[in-house]
This record gives C-alpha cells, sequence and structure tokens, in this order.
C-alpha cells in the first residue's frame, strides 16, 4: 500500500513538474500581449559645433544620452552621424583621416560616409541618426536609454 502510494506521489510530481515549462511559456506571452514594450523614445541634442567639426574631419562623441557616436563632416559641408560601436563584435569605429571613412580597428572592418560596409567582415550598415544644423550648432536625434 505504501508503495503504491510513494509510486502515485512521484508520478502526480513528474506530471506536475512537466507542466510549469508550459505554464511559463503562455505567461510570458500573455504578459507580452497586456503589457506591450516600452516604445522607444527619441530626443534631440546639441552634440557639437560646426566649428569643432572641420570639413573633411571626424569625431567621435562617447555616452550621449547612453549613446556611443561617431560624426562625419563631408567635403559637401554636410554632418553624418551613426553609432560608433561596429556591427561586427561591437568595438569602437575611428574616423580615418587620410581614407575619409570609418575604420573598425579589431578586425579592420571599414564603413563609407553613408555608413554602408566598405570591407570586412562588419554585417550590416552603421546605424544612422537624424542631424539638425542650425547655424553653428549640430543636433542629434537619439534614443533615450535608461540606466
Ligand atoms: S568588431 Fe569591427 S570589424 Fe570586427
Amino acid at each position: 500500500m505504501a508503495e503504491s502510494n510513494r509510486r502515485e506521489f512521484l508520478v502526480n510530481l513528474i506530471l506536475g513538474l512537466s507542466v510549469i515549462p508550459g505554464f511559463a511559456w503562455a505567461a510570458r506571452h500573455v504578459l507580452r500581449y497586456l503589457v506591450p514594450p516600452k516604445s522607444q523614445r527619441t530626443t534631440e541634442v546639441l552634440l557639437t559645433r560646426l566649428s569643432d567639426l572641420p570639413v573633411g574631419s571626424g569625431r567621435e562623441f562617447k555616452g550621449v544620452l547612453g549613446n556611443d557616436l561617431i560624426a562625419a563632416r563631408l567635403p559637401s559641408g554636410d554632418v553624418r552621424v551613426f553609432s560608433s560601436i561596429c556591427t561586427h563584435l561591437g568595438c569602437h569605429i575611428q574616423w580615418d583621416q587620410v581614407a575619409g571613412n570609418f575604420l573598425c580597428p579589431c578586425h579592420l572592418g571599414r564603413f563609407d560616409t553613408e555608413g554602408k560596409v566598405l570591407a570586412g567582415p562588419p554585417p550590416t550598415p552603421l546605424p544612422s541618426f537624424a542631424v539638425r544644423v542650425s547655424g553653428n550648432d549640430v543636433y542629434v536625434t537619439v534614443p533615450v536609454k535608461e540606466g
């Protein structure tokens, strides 16, 4: 009798434990439906002055509302701003003054001034950010990263 109760208890325990992953999966989906993720909030911030970014130059800006950015001033005078995090394995890219484009020193990935991959292993272009120039001021719109 005791052996039968023990066997029944173990069977019920195993059956009970086997439904936990399914319940967790269902609960996760129900919660995602009930509490959708927050949309990414963006804001425009003053990044630099045109006078600090001469034509043909580039410069990194770390920690702009939690974003690491790199800006380049094209020969036309236009300004482009990208994430300075390489899309390959996350190294910080640099401005290559001689080549006039961006270089990742880790595995020699190279990006043009539109953020497109020119060479090396990066799988995707650099994420870009909207730029607005007002007088001598360069503003960029970036996501607000929390934490
Ligand atoms: S991390 Fe940039 S090329 Fe590999």
